[in-house]
């Protein structure tokens, strides 16, 4: 299975940080915050990640390029640490895929199709870092006990935060475990039909992708990958995996960032 991480944003609200460096190459501790995430789909069984790229942010593949001439010098140097730390970066199966035009989530996660082979995948939002790295371990569980179904993972807010966030509707069918019904992004406060909200990990079934090829600019004027969703509740079973506000840090905003610098830090 393959995992995509759209990666292609211009990073506004970190300008300007992000003016020449990506957004998802800001420091969290001790690696850009795009490494956890694709160190995260590997633990999750992914045999490649996908990063869904704009042209000009080419550090992000400089990263997760080999260097042998900076691990020698390292090497040399009897820094072996750091010059592992250079070849593990550089050895992950790592590839991109470009999206040439910023129209959408739904349109970033259709860029890699042609990498997907028809076969089920995860989507990876780059914002979160989900320290234990088993939220995606925890979803496959709940999608092999409901036949491959796919399984988002959603996450519980205050009702008047919903607006922000792509919303489920469905029935709880055990703990922490809900057959999804209908999806809605972003809807008015008073009219979401709940308050679990799309919180950024995706496992899903192939015809997610397929769907999306048709999808038409929703909220925003964007291609939503919540469309495709809830399109394809109408052929497949989906379930959702309630989760808790400690299970994912966010790094989206500058004040966001920076609180998971300092939990991640104190977790060494
Ligand atoms: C995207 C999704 C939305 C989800 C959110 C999680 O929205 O479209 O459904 O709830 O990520 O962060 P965005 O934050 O890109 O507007």
């Amino acid at each position: 299975m393959k995992a995509l991480i759209p990666a292609a944003g211009m990073g506004t609200r970190f300008l300007p940080a992000t003016k020449a460096v990506p957004k998802e190459m800001l420091l969290v501790v001790d690696r850009p915050v795009i490494q956890y995430v694709v160190e995260e789909g590997l633990a999750s069984g992914a045999d490649e990640v996908v990063i869904i790229n704009s042209r000009d942010k080419k550090a992000i593949e400089d990263h997760f390029a080999p260097n042998p001439d900076l691990e020698a010098t390292l090497r040399e140097r009897g820094k072996d640490a750091y010059a592992d730390a250079v070849r593990d970066t550089g050895n992950m199966p790592v590839s991109f895929v470009y999206q040439d035009e910023p129209l959408g989530l739904g349109h970033a996660v259709r860029c890699g199709a042609p990498k997907m082979d028809g076969e089920p995948f995860m989507v990876l939002l780059g914002d979160v870092i989900v320290p234990d790295n088993q939220m995606l371990v925890r979803m496959k569980q709940v999608s092999d006990e409901h036949g491959g179904a796919s399984v988002i993972a959603v996450l519980p807010v205050p009702q008047e935060q919903v607006s922000r966030f792509g919303v489920i509707d469905g029935t709880q069918v055990s703990d922490d475990v809900w057959k999804v019904s209908g999806l809605v992004e972003k809807p008015p406060a008073d009219e979401a039909p709940s308050n679990l909200t799309v919180f950024g990990r995706y496992l899903l079934s192939p015809r997610v992708m397929e769907l999306l090829a048709d999808v038409q600019p929703g909220v925003g004027g964007e291609i939503q990958l919540t469309d495709a969703l809830e399109a394809v509740l109408a052929e497949e079973e989906m379930y959702a995996l309630v989760i808790g506000p400690d299970d994912g840090y966010d790094t989206g905003t500058v004040e966001s960032w920076l609180d998971t610098n300092n939990r991640l830090f104190a977790r060494k």
